[in-house]
């Protein structure tokens, strides 16, 4: 019976004023108490069940009060998500009246959209952890929020430690630390004994179901039980929580094609995908109201865990899965992987279902298995990672010692060393693990620092016009190539049609260069099966580092026809993943480790004897994905001076004994680690 209530309450909210809606949120009726708290206090943890206001109303609130803010300096607030910092800027800036840009901006890695009236801003984790590369002491903002702190992502990790640093000597500055029901003794206990300040959570019950038996595929097991509680249930919205983009696509196409199927004897089913990787428009779908009659569903990554509110959910489908990040210190190999989601996720995931009506959860997998099988809390994932990234940009800020570094939980030792000593191999550390100045220039770019390192080789090597192109498709790289399921062999014939000899990266660049020759046309996208908004984004990143090259100092000059050079770029970048031929795949020069070339790489049938390649992925085989012919190969032998050879000397040697410790196997297999998260 509730659920209906719930429902009808649903509708009708959407009805009301945006500002109804303001104050019908369960933060509201503590604006006073917690805008008195901020003033009293300079640091305040603030914890509230996912949808009370936290997000998009504590900034509003604080705008609002001349008290906390004066209009000189901007207040900040991080995401861990791209995705969420980019809708919950649009939410706010709707719910100000303001167009977005203007006074209610958001700033993500390679897009700002923010201007000199911004006021409140958005943005992810990593953003604001390289503005303290320009202004240490974050002297623009009156108010930091690391909001969603609970996600513990890598980038809020560092925050903490940075920001509780200049909370010191500067008094003027308000932290606000927010975060769900989740951990907040420990975020208050780490900013020393700051105050938790509590919003009342508004929950209804929520039933949960277990299956008897483990659910063999879970994919299958999801499409069926939003069938059955598509005909079955009371209305109401679904959520399904699946692993990633592939997933979520597979769900929703099984899902739309069985209620064809159905036709006209099941009520209408709206399915919706949200995921990090999704254009926005279609992101923006899954807010909107569900028609009177149909049920809507959303599939999602866990970024509707906690990141993202949508009203109306009564069911949530729970399969107990998610992918993550994991990091082995001791090869440097870094996958992304789908594993059991801790009990605590599964408990957010269940409280979706409970924010406006009495809910159901239906989890896919066994009590037993939520009691025995999953980690009571997810690792943070400084314990998890590649620290290559963040060690440079701490060096940058002039912290060295980072063994002494205040982490809330310090990441592996063995995880620490080895990010040394790939910056040390890559030239951007000395043998003191001082900061070069080759490091230096590095760390300016917001990129991994191999890639980092290949752009600034592309100075040595008068190629960065083509380096610059190959960084930005890679940094798109997953999604250029367009290969829809009815038309596979025209998909495969047309990205044969871009093959070139040398390698991926520059299959990558022709694609790119024939793009530009068109005019950045679309309808040569389409012909080509090519992926526009990809192409689109690569040009926005590539006009981003262009612009950056000038600080750097490195001329944009273009090596014409010949790849020797880029090649060469590419080599002093990655000459860690190096690749030789042996008996039925490849073998890693640093581990031996075996590894294939990826069937869509243009040299799968080639198989070079030398390779280097970008990341290694991991799904049926431990594929090597864009691998560049490897130009070295006789120089490596000789010894003679190559670039190649140089980087490895200037880790001296030390370096060449410890050899096998010092891999960066890197495989980087997935979306939601790189778009998903910060930056
Ligand atoms: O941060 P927290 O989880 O506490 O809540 P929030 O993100 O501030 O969301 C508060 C309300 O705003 C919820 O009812 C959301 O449904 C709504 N919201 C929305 O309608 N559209 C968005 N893009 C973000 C939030
Ligand atoms: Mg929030």
């Amino acid at each position: 019976m509730q659920s209906h209530v719930g429902v009808d309450e649903t509708l009708s909210k959407l009805c009301q004023s945006i500002q109804e809606v303001r104050r019908s949120l369960p933060i509201f009726p503590f604006r006073e108490d917690l805008l008195r708290a901020i003033t009293q206090h300079q640091i305040l943890v603030i914890e509230g069940e996912t949808g009370s206001g936290k997000t998009t109303q504590i900034p509003q609130y604080l705008m609002e009060d001349v008290r906390l803010h004066s209009r000189r300096n901007e207040i900040g607030c991080t995401q861990p998500r791209r995705v969420a910092a980019m809708s919950v800027a649009a939410r706010v800036a709707e719910e100000t009246g303001v167009k977005l840009g203007n006074e209610v901006g958001y700033s993500i890695r390679f897009e700002d959209c923010t201007s000199e009236r911004t006021v409140l801003k958005y943005m992810t984790d990593g953003m604001l952890l390289r503005e303290f590369l320009t202004e240490p002491d974050l002297a623009s903002y009156s108010v930091v929020i690391i909001d969603e702190a609970h996600e513990r992502t890598l980038h809020t990790d560092i925050l903490f430690g940075l920001i509780k640093d200049i909370a010191r000597f500067r008094s003027d500055l308000k932290v606000l630390v927010a975060s769900a029901t989740l951990d907040t003794e420990r975020f208050s206990c780490f900013f020393d004994d700051a105050p938790v300040f509590r919003i009342p959570g508004r929950r209804f019950p929520v039933d949960i179901f277990y299956t008897k038996a483990p659910e063999a595929d879970y994919l299958e097991a999801c499409v069926v039980s939003v069938l059955q509680i598509h005909v079955t249930q009371a209305p109401g919205d679904c959520l399904v929580f699946l692993t990633g983009q592939e997933e979520i696509e597979a769900c929703c196409e099984m899902l739309q094609e069985r209620c064809r199927r159905l036709g006209s004897k099941i009520a209408e089913l709206v399915v919706l995908p949200i995921y990090a990787n999704l254009p926005s428009d279609m992101q923006a779908k899954i807010f909107s109201p569900t028609p009177p009659g149909a049920r809507k569903v959303v599939v999602a990554t866990n970024i509707a865990e906690t990141s993202l509110t949508i009203d109306g959910i009564i069911y949530v489908i729970d399969p107990g899965f998610c992918k993550q990040k994991s990091y082995n210190a001791r090869t440097g190999m870094e996958s992304l992987i789908v594993t059991p989601c801790s009990r605590a996720s599964a408990n957010q995931r269940a409280g979706r279902a409970g924010r406006v009506a009495a809910g159901k959860c239906f989890r896919l997998y066994t009590a037993w298995a939520f009691k025995h099988e999953m980690e009571e809390t997810t690792i943070p994932e400084i314990q998890r990672t590649n620290l290559g990234n963040v060690v440079l940009l701490l060096k940058s800020l002039g912290i060295n010692d980072l063994i002494h570094f205040d982490f809330m939980d310090p990441p592996p030792h063995e995880t620490l060393v080895l990010a040394l000593e790939q910056l040390y191999a890559l030239g951007a550390l000395n043998h003191l693990g001082e900061l070069t100045k080759m490091g230096r220039r590095m760390a300016e770019l917001p990129v991994d620092p191999m890639l980092s390192k290949m752009i600034l080789a592309s100075e040595q090597y008068k190629c960065s016009e083509e380096v610059l192109t190959i960084a930005a498709m890679l940094s798109v790289n997953n999604s250029i190539f367009y290969r829809p399921k009815d038309k596979v062999v025209h998909a495969d014939n047309a990205r044969m049609n871009f093959t070139v000899p040398g390698g991926d990266h520059l299959v990558l660049l022709n694609v790119y260069n024939q793009w530009v020759e068109s005019g950045f046309s679309t309808q040569w996208c389409y012909e080509n099966f090519i992926q526009f908004r990809s192409m689109r984004r690569a040009r926005d990143v590539r006009d981003q580092l262009e612009g950056l090259m000038e600080r750097i100092e490195v001329e944009v000059v273009s090596s014409l026809e010949d790849s020797v050079p880029i090649r060469k770029a590419i080599t002093a970048g990655y000459f860690y993943h190096t690749a030789r031929l042996s008996k039925g795949g490849y073998k890693t020069v640093k581990h031996q480790q075996t590894v294939y070339v990826h069937p869509n790489s243009s040299l799968f049938e080639e198989q070079p004897r030398w390779l280097i390649y970008h990341e290694l992925v991991f799904t049926t085989k431990e594929f090597m994905r864009q691998v560049p012919m490897f130009v070295y190969r006789q120089r490596l032998v000789a010894g003679s001076g190559s670039s190649l050879l140089q980087e490895q000397r200037a880790g001296g040697q030390q370096q060449q004994e410890d050899a096998p410790q010092t891999g960066q196997d890197q495989g980087r297999a997935g979306i939601e680690a790189q778009g998903g998260h910060g930056q």
